[in-house]
């Protein structure tokens, strides 16, 4: 094999794209087991082949960091198909390449500041309020939760309203178009996986054919929504402190002659809003949330913190009560630890790249894995990995984590724009849970947990059940 001289070239029918196609694989589990065989065995990186390409895997912590972060004009790409011209939707930052990511980056990279996410917290925490109606109704009625689904309900609200600029009211309303829209996106049937296997095996044909990424009902809905509230607000002069805005403010004004975003491609970055943001965040806080209800002595802790800092803030949950949280915060960062809803992200290789002084090469379109799951969950890294201990991330502990172990947003240039407001949505949902409630895990929750075999985001097989007791509101 000449690829990557003596890597070991193997797990070929182990990674076929079929499988994940197909389903039959978690890509998280099977990369992650492939990562303990080979870290176990010594290897810094191993060579693979991915949906029947030759693909790289590096296992070293150092190697890891300097793809995503010192060496990155040699991995600036996820090498992600788009087409702009027949689905504008998938032309959104996570996909596009090149310069054009650059200049998009930069251009979005204010709509993500901690002064804009301020501006933004009172729409999340209405959010939350409305998240917090429909439990306390629930803990009345019945005696366990599906938290996934009602966490769920929230995300699609916070992105609705902050993203899309409108009151999609899951929460209230389950079946409302925008989520029904939403679990379209994320659903695949077997047109969906026909049009996958064009699309990953023959990109120049499925872009002649016009082959969209997106169903054309969802690409449709998407487009309009955005197209008439931009409309709206420009007819109106409305403006609010949310994503929208800004989009509209780059749609009118790119920050040069000809950089202006077309409407097009400002849907394109509120669906990747939608896209990125939605199940990610909803199964971090989904996990955190079964984390403490199995454990009542972190919930405790948790909990006395919350009443400690909202007694300083007059009772008041804000953007300032919120950022001293700091055990909050330690339990949201383990819980990304144990459970990184991106167990595996990908870049590709945009020249050829000589790997740490070893004489072999990764070659130009190449696609690199990123072993986020084998990373978070190596006991080299993380004594006793299947524990969950937010003193991890105690300000004593923090900085004995060894640099580029823990990536859950990624790392460098091309990190999650989305961190601080996937943080902040989290949080609110988490706060509001421990102040109100004590909770505990159901029955009905199978234990160990099983993820789903399909997709790329853990999700646990079954749901996960909690049940609510209303707590009375101003003691610990
Ligand atoms: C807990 C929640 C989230 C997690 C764990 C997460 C994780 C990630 C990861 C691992 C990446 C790839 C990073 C890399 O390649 O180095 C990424 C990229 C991205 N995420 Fe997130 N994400 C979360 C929430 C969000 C939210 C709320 C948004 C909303 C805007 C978002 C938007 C994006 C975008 C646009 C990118 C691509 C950035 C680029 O290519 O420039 N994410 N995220």
């Amino acid at each position: 094999m000449s690829f990557l001289g003596n890597i070991i070239m193997r797990h070929m029918k182990d990674l076929n794209g079929l499988h994940f196609i197909f389903r039959k694989l978690n890509m998280g589990d099977k990369i992650n087991k492939i990562y303990s065989e080979q870290t176990r065995n010594g290897h810094d990186y191993v060579g693979l082949y991915f949906f029947s390409r030759k693909a790289f895997l590096p296992l070293d912590p150092q190697l890891i960091k300097d793809i995503l972060g010192k060496d990155f004009q040699y991995f600036s790409d996820r090498g992600i198909y788009y087409d702009e011209v027949n689905d504008p939707l998938s032309a959104h930052l996570f996909s596009i390449a090149g310069s054009k990511w650059k200049n998009l980056r930069a251009k979005l990279t204010p709509a993500y500041s901690p002064v804009k996410l301020k501006g933004m917290f009172d729409i999340i925490l209405n959010c939350g309020q409305q998240m917090l109606d429909v439990l306390c109704e629930k803990s009345e009625t019945t005696k366990d939760v599906e938290i996934k689904e009602i966490l769920a309900r929230y995300s699609t609200d916070v992105i609705g309203c902050c993203a899309f600029g409108l009151d999609c009211n899951t929460l209230k309303e389950p079946e409302a178009e925008f989520r029904r829209m939403g679990r379209r996106a994320f659903t695949q049937t077997i047109g969906d996986v026909v049009k996958m296997i064009v699309i990953r095996s023959f990109p120049p044909l499925a872009k002649l054919l016009g082959i969209g990424v997106f169903p054309k009902n969802v690409t449709n809905f998407f487009r309009t929504v955005v197209n008439d509230t931009i409309s709206f607000r420009e007819k109106f002069n409305i403006e609010r402190p949310d994503f929208m805005q800004l989009l509209i403010e780059l749609k009118n004004n790119g920050p040069e002659p000809g950089t202006a975003l077309t409407i097009d491609e400002a849907a394109a970055q509120a669906f990747i809003f939608f896209l990125a943001g939605f199940e990610t965040t909803s199964t971090t806080t989904s996990f955190a949330l079964f984390e403490l209800a199995r454990d009542q002595i972190i919930q405790k802790k948790a909990r006395e913190e919350a009443f400690r800092i909202m007694t300083k803030h007059q009772g008041k949950i804000t953007y300032d009560s919120l950022m001293e949280l700091k055990y909050l915060d330690m339990i949201v960062n383990e819980t990304l630890r144990k459970y990184p809803p991106a167990p595996v992200f990908l870049r590709k290789c945009t020249k050829r790249y000589s790997i740490m002084e070893t004489g072999k090469f990764i070659e130009e379109g190449q696609s690199v894995l990123i072993p986020c799951l084998g990373l978070h969950r190596d006991p080299k890294y993380f004594p006793n990995p299947e524990l969950f201990d937010p003193d991890r991330f105690s300000d004593e502990n923090k900085g004995k984590v060894i640099d580029g172990t823990y990536i859950p947003f990624g790392a460098g240039p091309r990190n999650c724009i989305g961190m601080r407001f996937a943080m902040i949505q989290a949080k609110i949902a988490l706060i509001l849970c421990i102040l109100n409630f004590e909770f505990s895990l159901s029955t009905r929750t199978k234990l160990p947990l099983k993820m789903e075999t399909k997709g790329i985001i853990l999700t646990p097989i079954g749901g996960l059940w909690i049940e609510f007791k209303r707590r009375k509101p101003s003691n610990t």
